[in-house]
């Protein structure tokens, strides 16, 4: 018989709220592992480095509650997953180092980890059928409704997206982490492009190699040095 799954074992489903994140930290001391907490829309939802995170109806907006395993991983397995799950769709989304999903070039995912005692919240925001992003957003974010010109059924998108993220998950527990970087490297934008990460108050350029067991990204700089650069901001030059 098959595993039950970890991951949306137990689901909150919300209409409105403020951050799904903010939510899962309510219920966290008793919420089981693999509790997902979905919504339809949220007001003031975060994203990476203070950002605010535009969620509107039409996206799917959760948060998941794991055990704290190396947070730079669960990232890496969170953009893994979610290319996956377009996969049955025939839609190709690859991995922007760290947390961002892109379609033809333009961000349609993004997540962003938060950390809690031995606990993670696991935020992913995907602009399925999201119709128009405010001016500040245009040309760099989109949606898959945009890209395809199709609109998603958001609950079956969220049952693939759920049974990936157990998939990685549980390989991710066996400590396989191997098999998590090859799925990166299929699935990643990255390898061989020229990129600037901004790094607390440095900034690293050069080519992206690979990423580590830490799920640091490897830069090899013009000089020929090797880098590893675990979080930052990162602008694809080439
Ligand atoms: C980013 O790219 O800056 C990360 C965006 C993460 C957004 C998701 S939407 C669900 C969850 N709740 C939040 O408040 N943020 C995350």
């Amino acid at each position: 018989m098959e595993n039950p799954l970890i991951v949306g074992s137990k689901c909150y489903r919300l209409t409105e709220i403020e951050s799904t994140n903010d939510y899962a930290k309510q219920i966290l001391t008793h919420a089981p592992e693999g509790t997902v907490v979905v919504a339809d829309v949220q007001t003031a939802a975060k994203g990476r480095m203070g950002r605010s995170w535009y969620s509107p109806e039409g996206g799917l907006w959760m948060s998941v509650l794991l055990q704290h395993h190396e947070n730079y991983l669960i990232s890496l397995i969170a953009g893994v997953s979610i290319c996956e799950a377009f996969e049955p769709y025939d839609i190709a989304a690859r991995i922007k180092w760290p947390n961002d999903v892109f379609l033809n070039d333009k961000k349609i995912a993004g997540t962003l980890c938060e950390v809690i005692d031995d606990k993670i919240i696991l935020g992913i925001g995907i602009n399925l059928n999201v119709r128009h992003f405010p001016d500040d957003l245009s040309g760099k974010a989109s949606s898959v409704l945009i890209e395809t010109k199709k609109h998603f059924d958001t609950q079956s998108f969220y049952h693939h997206l759920c049974r990936s993220l157990d998939n990685n998950y549980r390989v991710l527990k066996k400590k396989e982490i191997e098999v998590l970087l090859s799925k990166w490297r299929k699935h990643s934008l990255m390898v061989g492009r020229e990129v600037s990460i901004m790094v607390h108050d440095r900034v690293v350029i050069g080519k992206v190699l690979d990423v580590d067991h830490q799920g640091a990204l490897i830069v090899m700089r013009a000089d020929y040095g090797i880098e590893h650069v675990i979080a930052g901001d990162c602008r694809l030059l080439r």
